[in-house]
């Protein structure tokens, strides 16, 4: 199944993360897929914030730490591995044992690592259209 959505703010990719949420399973991994600046960070704010998690001001590119957790108990984790190469730096971060917790793992850059995922894996795309135009697409 899928579903499209295009946005002209981050104001809007927002709303559509508190969508998206409703669609996206309690616990495990999401993929979240596009370019530097594409707003994959944006859409974690609405569904940081339709899961109880956080406020839309209070979640940040996850850069050090790698894992940023949300909620009390936290219910949302958000990974970033740009700055990553291998598979076995992507484990030794235990991303495992996040993917085993009781909340959903939203993955940045996560499609450079295929055989980490399992195949039923939900993917968000998010493609730049102009300068604040987006289309969003989750296939699940
Ligand atoms: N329609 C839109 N949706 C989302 N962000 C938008 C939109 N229009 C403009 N923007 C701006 O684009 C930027 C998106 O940044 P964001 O950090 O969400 O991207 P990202 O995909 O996480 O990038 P990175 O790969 O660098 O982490 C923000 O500055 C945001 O204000
Ligand atoms: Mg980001």
């Amino acid at each position: 199944m899928s579903y499209q959505f295009e946005t002209c703010s981050a104001e809007e990719t927002i709303q559509v993360g508190k969508q998206l949420s409703a669609l996206l399973p309690e616990r495990g991994a999401v993929l979240l897929i596009g370019n530097l600046g594409a707003g994959k960070t944006t859409l974690v704010k609405g569904i940081a914030q339709a899961r109880g998690a956080a406020e839309p001001e209070d979640v940040s590119s996850p850069t050090f730490p790698l894992i940023h957790e949300y909620g009390d108990p936290p219910r949302v984790f958000h990974v970033d591995l740009y700055r990553l190469e291998t598979e076995e730096e992507v484990l030794s971060l235990g991303l495992d044992e996040y993917l085993d917790r009781r909340g959903l793992t939203l993955i940045e850059w996560g499609e450079r690592f295929p055989g980490l995922w399992p195949k039923e894996t939900p993917r968000i795309e998010l493609e730049y259209l102009g300068e604040d135009l987006r289309r969003i697409r989750l296939d699940r």
